[in-house]
């Protein structure tokens, strides 16, 4: 495979986008490596996902920092070290600061579930069930400082099961899992 391009999977939870990811680059899907995962919650499942599949984990937690800034200047750090091009977030429940943002300008993508942008911010499928939507959706997008607010990259409609929210959700994971490494492939270079 040429030109395999080095990325950071930055998560904060389950890391099923994480584990879609990398099986899409083992199966040769994508042409990245995932260099380091990154995660806020050093207890989170991401990491024992990450562990299995060897992947080096920085597992940091912000309130061991003086500030946003001391933070993420550790997290360059490693991302240097580790010689990383692009941070792709998945489900990593923290805005990105200045430090990161001025190192990757325009490298760094995200995977929101809805359709941007409508329901950004914290938990899309359920605003989008509050709101009784029929339909709701998935985007990655380029990170820029807001929330959820960056050029839109890809989008997927998802029909809502009538007040199923684990349906709904099942759904959602379903095209995200596809979506994220198709927009990745076309964007990442
Ligand atoms: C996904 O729904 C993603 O869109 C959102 O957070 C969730 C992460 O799920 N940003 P997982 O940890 O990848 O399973």
């Amino acid at each position: 495979m040429s030109n395999i391009v080095s990325i950071a999977v930055f998560a904060s939870g389950s890391g099923s986008n994480f584990q879609a990811i990398q099986e899409a680059i083992e199966c040769g899907e994508l042409n990245a490596k995932i260099e380091l995962v990154v995660t806020d919650k050093p207890g989170a499942y991401v990491v024992e996902r990450a562990k299995a599949k060897g992947i080096p984990v920085l597992a940091l937690s912000p309130k061991d920092f003086g500030s946003k800034e001391a933070f993420e200047q550790a997290i360059l750090a490693k991302l240097q070290e580790c010689e990383v091009k692009w941070i792709v977030l998945a489900g990593y429940m923290r805005l990105i600061g200045e430090t990161l943002l001025n190192s990757y300008n325009s490298k760094i993508v995200n995977i929101h579930p809805s359709l941007l942008p409508s329901f950004p911010g914290k938990d899309a499928i359920g605003q989008a069930m509050e709101h009784r939507v029929k339909v709701t959706g998935v985007t990655v997008h380029f990170v820029d400082a807001g929330m959820d607010t960056g050029p839109i990259i890809a989008q997927r409609a998802v029909a809502v099961t009538d007040g199923d929210r684990v349906a709904t959700e099942q759904a959602i994971h379903a095209i995200e899992h596809d979506l994220y490494k198709e927009a990745l492939q076309a964007t990442l270079k």
